[in-house]
């Protein structure tokens, strides 16, 4: 069992979720967090920090969500591992209008890096 990051967290991370977990297992794109599977423990922490309701438990994913699950299996294992707050992305605001199949045409598969 393990909780997922959904695509309300695209164009959007605003990472207070990476604070609470004891088992630092959230990782990071460029526009978006992921859990690791394979490490969380089903703490259920993590839930109500996400302001826009992005994190849900794997138990309660609707059939049409499903990929987010694999999503965050997959990339957990290329992403940087994040553990400090920072603010969200300027598009935060923006990214709440994105219909489900717009948060998941926009996920991007490229690490966050960040720019000096
Ligand atoms: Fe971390 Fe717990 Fe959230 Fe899993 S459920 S990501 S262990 S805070
Ligand atoms: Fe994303 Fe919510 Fe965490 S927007 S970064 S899942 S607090």
């Amino acid at each position: 069992m393990t909780y997922v990051v959904k695509g309300e967290c695209v164009d959007c991370k605003h990472t207070t979720c990476v604070k609470v977990c004891p088992v630092d297992c959230f990782y990071e794109g460029e526009n978006t967090l992921v859990i690791d599977p394979d490490v969380c423990i089903d703490c259920a922490i993590c839930e109500p920090e996400c302001p826009v309701n992005a994190i849900v438990s794997d138990r309660k994913l609707k059939p049409e969500d499903h990929h987010w699950l694999d999503f965050n299996k997959e990339m957990s294992k290329e992403w940087p591992n994040i553990r400090k707050v920072k603010d969200p992305m300027p598009s935060f605001e923006e990214a709440a209008k994105y219909t489900a199949d717009e948060q998941w045409a926009k996920v991007s598969r490229i690490p966050f890096k960040e720019i000096d």
